[in-house]
């Protein structure tokens, strides 16, 4: 039998750590939606008894939907079974997966790529195995950059400098203080996931082989948006060549899940032999991965989605600023609007859902105190009604 917690010191210190986050306005309520499964971006709010359009969410271009991305699914699961039976080195590495690393290795144009079971986890682990591989490396990350990074770099035990977020001047100023033979890495994300704004990609490869540093770049936000075929930022701009090791997702334009690192067949190799979060836990299941080749390949073909979602990014931005809602504008598809307050975001969050448009609020720690924010995201099928419905929304609440 467990011990009884209730009426021991153990229940004061949950609820103390609890009530805490409700005192601050940072608890963390979470709305009852179900999806449905239509390009139309619209969920089911059971607690409402009604269907709102979704306006927060990361699977940017609905891929999640897409039949032919849920056929695959489907259909591998009736082939090879739901789960992968564990970890590739004891369940053997399935031909899905291999495909699924050779087709990510292209779409960056790098010579290999290692699956992880997230983003987030991609971010951990390859971070983590870093500092096992160069444990004199010293790393440079943005302040702004996400938490698996974060923690990431914590695990690897390295020896860490943190920039200001986008500040080259004071990157450059850290990278001087160390040694030229000293190994060292740039880590920093392409669009950064709650402001929307873009790294300078270009300066920062100047910089790394002015200081003879690595480059790592999060592309989590822009692979499947941005670049050729969706190969993300650094693609856009031309660099990905000079980028070491570009991280990714196929969570969010792709629709489904799982992350990923691409770069040098060496660096790959390594971090594949000493990442304890890829060694230590089962691989992604067929059917996942087979869905997510299937959105690869959809979306790595679909100028024309990409062009549809770019317009309607701006119709919303234009919409936004007829009614005079002022909005951080990145020139991206991640449309934050700051209040500043956690209560007060929680309350035109709670009144907007009211209305039939769901937008999450982010508060801290995901962002920081004072910059609690609604964030917008949207994709190519949100409709001209739609908009104009969250701007005049968006106007009551915010002008009042
Ligand atoms: C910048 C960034 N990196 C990594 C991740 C983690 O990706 P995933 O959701 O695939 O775990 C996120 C998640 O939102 C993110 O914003």
């Amino acid at each position: 039998m467990p011990i009884d917690i209730q009426g021991s010191f153990y229940a004061k210190i949950f609820d103390k750590a609890i009530s805490l986050l409700k005192d601050q306005g940072n608890y963390r309520y979470f709305n009852q939606l179900t999806h449905y499964p239509s390009f139309l971006p619209v969920a089911h709010n059971s607690a409402l008894g009604r269907d709102v359009v979704i306006w927060c969410s990361n699977d940017y271009l609905r891929m999640s939907k897409h039949p032919t991305v849920i056929n695959a699914m489907i259909n591998c699961v009736k082939r090879y079974g739901v789960g992968s039976g564990g970890t590739r080195n004891i369940s053997g590495t399935n031909d899905i997966v291999t495909a699924l690393e050779k087709r990510v290795a292209t779409l960056h144009e790098k010579e290999s790529a290692l699956i992880f079971t997230s983003g987030y986890v991609a971010n951990q682990g390859a971070l983590a195995a870093l500092g096992k591989i160069m444990p004199n490396c010293i790393v440079f990350s943005d302040s702004n950059n996400h938490a698996s990074i974060i923690n990431g770099i914590k695990e690897s035990k390295l020896t860490k400098e943190i920039f200001r977020h986008n500040d080259m001047e004071d990157l450059e100023m850290l990278l001087k203080k160390y040694d030229k033979d000293l190994p060292k890495i740039i880590v920093f994300e392409s669009v950064y996931s709650m402001t929307g704004d873009i790294a300078h990609v270009e300066t920062i490869c100047n910089l790394a082989e002015k200081y003879n540093a690595l480059t790592y770049i999060d592309e989590v936000h822009s692979v499947g948006l941005y670049g050729k075929g969706g190969a993300g930022i650094s693609n856009e701009k031309g660099v990905h060549h000079r980028i070491n090791i570009i991280q990714g997702t196929f969570a969010k334009a792709f629709g489904v899940i799982g992350g990923y690192i691409a770069g040098n067949a060496n660096i790959i190799d390594a971090v594949r032999s000493f990442a304890p979060s890829f060694i230590f836990t089962t691989t992604l299941p067929p059917g996942v991965l087979a869905a997510a080749i299937s959105s690869l390949e959809i979306v790595n073909a679909a100028d024309d989605l990409r062009l549809q979602y770019k317009n309607t990014i701006e119709n919303l931005k234009r919409s936004l600023r007829e009614y005079s809602i002022i909005f951080q504008d990145e020139g991206t598809h991640i449309i934050p609007i700051i209040i500043g307050d956690a209560f007060k975001a929680r309350t035109i969050a709670e009144n907007l859902m009211q209305s039939g448009i769901y937008i999450q609020c982010i508060n801290f720690p995901t962002v920081p105190r004072g910059k609690e924010m609604l964030r917008i995201t949207l994709s190519p099928y949100h409709t001209d009604q739609m908009i104009e419905h969250l701007s005049i929304a968006l106007s009551k609440n915010l002008h009042q």
